[in-house]
């Protein structure tokens, strides 16, 4: 039970598929009391989902390019909890053509879209969260990245952009969260189907590539990256700040 005593605050399920949920299983069964956030379109889904974990709770953050729904959501969080130990940032969303057409067909609007909610929203979330002083001592703040960011994968497209600026504002979110003793670092999942991976071309042929090439021949889950995650939040990951840590079956380190 490494997060025995622990509020986490877990920020993008949808679904039974989203990574998310994998974290969400994983800080429960690790002893944490768990705040789920959600976007309105899938409040009854979560809702329905969450009644396996007794004792957990679900807030609605409707659209975290809009301040007012992060500020609402987190106002509420902290009247009915106080402060926090740990907060995960599983959240992002491309424009599907960004995905589908050569990258630099990208629009203007599309790029800022998916640097905004998948990039900027992190930076906002941990600002509003610093200003009400709801970061407990010694919080731990995860969010999710991918392999897109350091080589180009065929229709990852702007997201793999938007995903390299989330893991150098997490370096420099790790500066100023250490001036109040807090930790944050990115997990850079293997590729997992989840609704969001849909929007991505061909995205069965990244499967099959991970399985042909990973040292460990294999796809990752969300148990496995929940567990990573729930690692993370622990004080056993203490001295760890700033860092992208690959949970991929040692995918990334593979030359051909
Ligand atoms: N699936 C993969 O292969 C993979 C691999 C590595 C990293 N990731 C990352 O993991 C995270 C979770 O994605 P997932 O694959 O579990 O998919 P998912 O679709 O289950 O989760 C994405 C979440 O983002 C939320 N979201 C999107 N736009 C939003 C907005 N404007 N406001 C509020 N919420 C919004 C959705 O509601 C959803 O809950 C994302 O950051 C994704 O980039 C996914």
């Amino acid at each position: 039970m490494i997060l025995k005593g622990k509020k986490i605050v877990i920020m993008g399920v949808r679904n039974k598929w989203s990574i998310a949920w994998g974290a969400t299983q994983a800080a429960y069964n690790q002893g944490a009391e768990v705040i789920c956030t959600c976007a309105e379109d899938s409040y009854e889904k979560v809702k329905e989902l969450l009644q396996e974990l007794p004792g957990t709770s679900l807030y609605v953050c409707n659209n975290v390019s809009v301040d007012e729904d992060i500020d609402n959501c987190l106002e509420e969080i902290k009247k009915e909890h106080g402060k926090i130990d740990g907060l995960l940032h599983a959240i992002a969303h491309a424009n599907t053509q960004d995905l589908r057409n050569d990258f630099i067909n990208t629009t203007r609007d599309g790029y800022a879209h998916a640097q905004d909610v998948s990039c900027y929203s992190l930076i906002a979330i941990l600002r509003m969260s610093k200003e009400k002083e709801m970061l407990n001592e010694g919080a731990s703040i995860v969010a999710y990245t991918y392999f897109g960011s350091e080589k180009a994968i065929e229709g990852y497209n702007v997201m793999g952009v938007a995903k390299a600026a989330l893991e150098a504002s997490i370096r420099y979110l790790a500066v100023d969260l250490g001036k109040i003793n807090c930790r944050i670092n990115a997990i850079s999942a293997g590729p997992i189907k989840t609704l969001s991976a849909k929007g991505i071309k061909d995205f069965g042929s990244i499967l099959d590539v991970v399985e042909q090439k990973s040292p460990l021949h294999r796809n990752v889950t969300t148990k496995e990256v929940g567990d990573a995650t729930a690692f993370l939040f622990s004080n056993m990951s203490d001295a760890i700040t700033g860092e992208v840590i690959h949970v991929d079956n040692g995918f990334s380190i593979i030359g051909t």
